[in-house]
């Protein structure tokens, strides 16, 4: 039995299987993961999440109660679900990352999307069926009065599920995204929205990336549910959930420590032979829709046009690695980034100059050495809950100036010294990106301090401190 258990349909580890069965692990990838990683496994936290593959699968099926640490694996505690398959794709595909993800981040083409009919709540269905596995697999593993932490837009059913089969814990939990405001989120059918809210609300404590999604998730209580909502309380149907507001950082020491290990140099050595002494403008992204890569692409060509005097002077480095390829609107979209890419290259490129160099595979040391050698970093998400990147890129660059969107989290607390943009203003982007490349050395190394020390405020031990403390 555990006193502190986190649950997330991502866990920190995943495996691929090979022909001969062989099974080779790796580590998990974005916010979430980053986030939780470390700090769950140097608490002794028991963190349950969900197999997502076939390689996850038969790592499951190995071990004794689908604990993957007592099969022998360095995890630290970690039991791995082993949902039906066709159930988590419907879960988590076709409802978390197709319908919830798309209402929070603002992503739909409205004059043809959503459509909520028959099969919709067959899916929906599921999405109850996975949220419900987790809130047994977290009944059996918590002891009594436990804290118990929930992650994400993928299970905000469990918070409430779990109260009514154990009452006497204590539960959060925590999107990692945005929350839509409450005209967007009432796309969702009523009775969707209103299972989604409650949901949340059956935990005590919900936590947020910023002060504006935490706003917006009440205000959809508030019109939804016509619940009570009165400073940083929501109160429904006689029970109170308190709302805490908690601005993920990133652990500078670890990040650096890494940054400085051999693989990352020698892939700054390659990057270097490659671009020579040009300047560079980095952006490191899942190939995700919200992240706005193709008009970021587009801003970098018009930046190129109005600025001839730097051709053959810089290179963008757009690094957009592999992200839920089981949806058809992110292979499409994969495929318009290579598009727009190769516009660039016809365009600009000549003999001994590559103006934009794109790769679409995941290479975290190659990541972590575009960082080092970066002059301007690119985060231009249309939403984006916090994003990560753009406080990384500062901790590992200490003359890198940043170029943010409005609409990610992180500008909350780096707009003061980023530069600052909409993220559909491709003019403006083009202009932030000049004046990002022109600014002066001594202000660009302020600017950075800044925003290492923003970037740093509450790393995540501290983030994960907080909300134990506030259960
Ligand atoms: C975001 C979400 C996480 C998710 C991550 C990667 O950061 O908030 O919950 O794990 O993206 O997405 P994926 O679908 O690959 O887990």
């Amino acid at each position: 039995m555990n006193s502190v258990l986190v649950a997330s349909n991502r866990g920190p580890v995943s495996f691929t299987v090979d022909a001969d069965g062989v099974l080779t692990m790796k580590r998990g990838g974005g916010g979430l993961v980053s986030g939780l990683s470390a700090v769950v496994r140097d608490r002794d936290v028991l963190w349950i999440c969900a197999a997502l593959s076939d390689g996850d699968r038969s790592a499951v099926r190995q071990a004794p109660g689908g604990r993957l640490d007592h099969a022998g694996y360095d995890t630290g505690p970690l039991r791995m679900l082993d949902i039906p398959p066709a159930t988590f794709h419907r879960a988590y595909n076709a409802v978390a990352n197709s319908t919830l993800w798309f209402v929070n981040h603002l992503l739909y083409d409205i004059p043809n999307a959503p459509l909520f009919g028959t099969r919709f709540f067959r899916e929906w269905e599921s999405y109850r069926d996975y949220n419900g596995a987790f809130a047994l697999a977290l009944a059996e593993e918590a002891a009594h009065d436990a804290r118990v932490m929930v992650q994400d837009y993928h299970l905000t059913l469990t918070p409430a599920m779990l109260r009514a089969e154990r009452p006497d814990l204590r539960i959060a939990h925590f999107s990692h995204t945005p929350w839509a405001p409450p005209e967007y989120f009432s796309l969702l059918p009523d009775e969707v929205a209103r299972e989604v809210l409650e949901g949340i609300l059956g935990a005590d404590h919900a936590g947020f990336l910023t002060e504006r999604w935490a706003q917006a998730f009440m205000d959809c209580c508030a019109h939804l549910l016509k619940a009570e909502v009165s400073g940083d309380t929501v109160t429904h149907e006689g029970r109170t959930t308190s709302i805490g507001v908690y601005g993920l950082g990133v652990d500078g020491d670890a990040l650096w420590a890494r940054a400085r290990e051999p693989d990352v140099e020698s892939h700054m050595a390659a990057i270097r032979e490659q671009v020579g002494d040009r300047r560079l403008i980095v952006r490191i992204d899942r190939t995700e829709l919200s992240k706005n890569i193709v008009r970021g692409l587009m801003a970098y060509r018009e930046f190129l046009d109005s600025h001839p005097e730097w051709h053959g002077r810089v290179v963008h480095l757009a690094f957009a690695y592999p992200s839920r390829h089981d949806l058809p609107e992110y292979r499409e979209y994969t495929a318009a980034v290579q598009r727009s890419a190769k516009a660039i290259e016809d365009e600009y490129a000549t003999e001994d100059w590559d103006p934009l160099i794109l790769n679409v595979n995941d290479d975290y040391p190659r990541s972590l050495a575009a960082y080092r050698l970066a002059d301007v970093l690119l985060v231009n998400p249309i939403r984006d809950g916090m994003n990560l990147v753009a406080k990384e890129g500062p901790i590992l660059s200490p003359r890198c100036a940043l170029v943010l969107s409005r609409e990610a989290g992180a500008a909350a607390e780096l707009g003061a010294d980023a530069i600052v943009v909409n993220p559909y203003d491709i003019g403006e982007t083009a202009r932030a990106l000049h004046e990002a490349l022109t600014m002066d050395e001594r202000e660009r190394v302020r600017r950075a301090a800044n925003l290492r020390k923003a970037a740093t405020a509450l790393p995540p031990e501290r983030w994960f401190a907080a909300q134990l403390a506030a259960l």
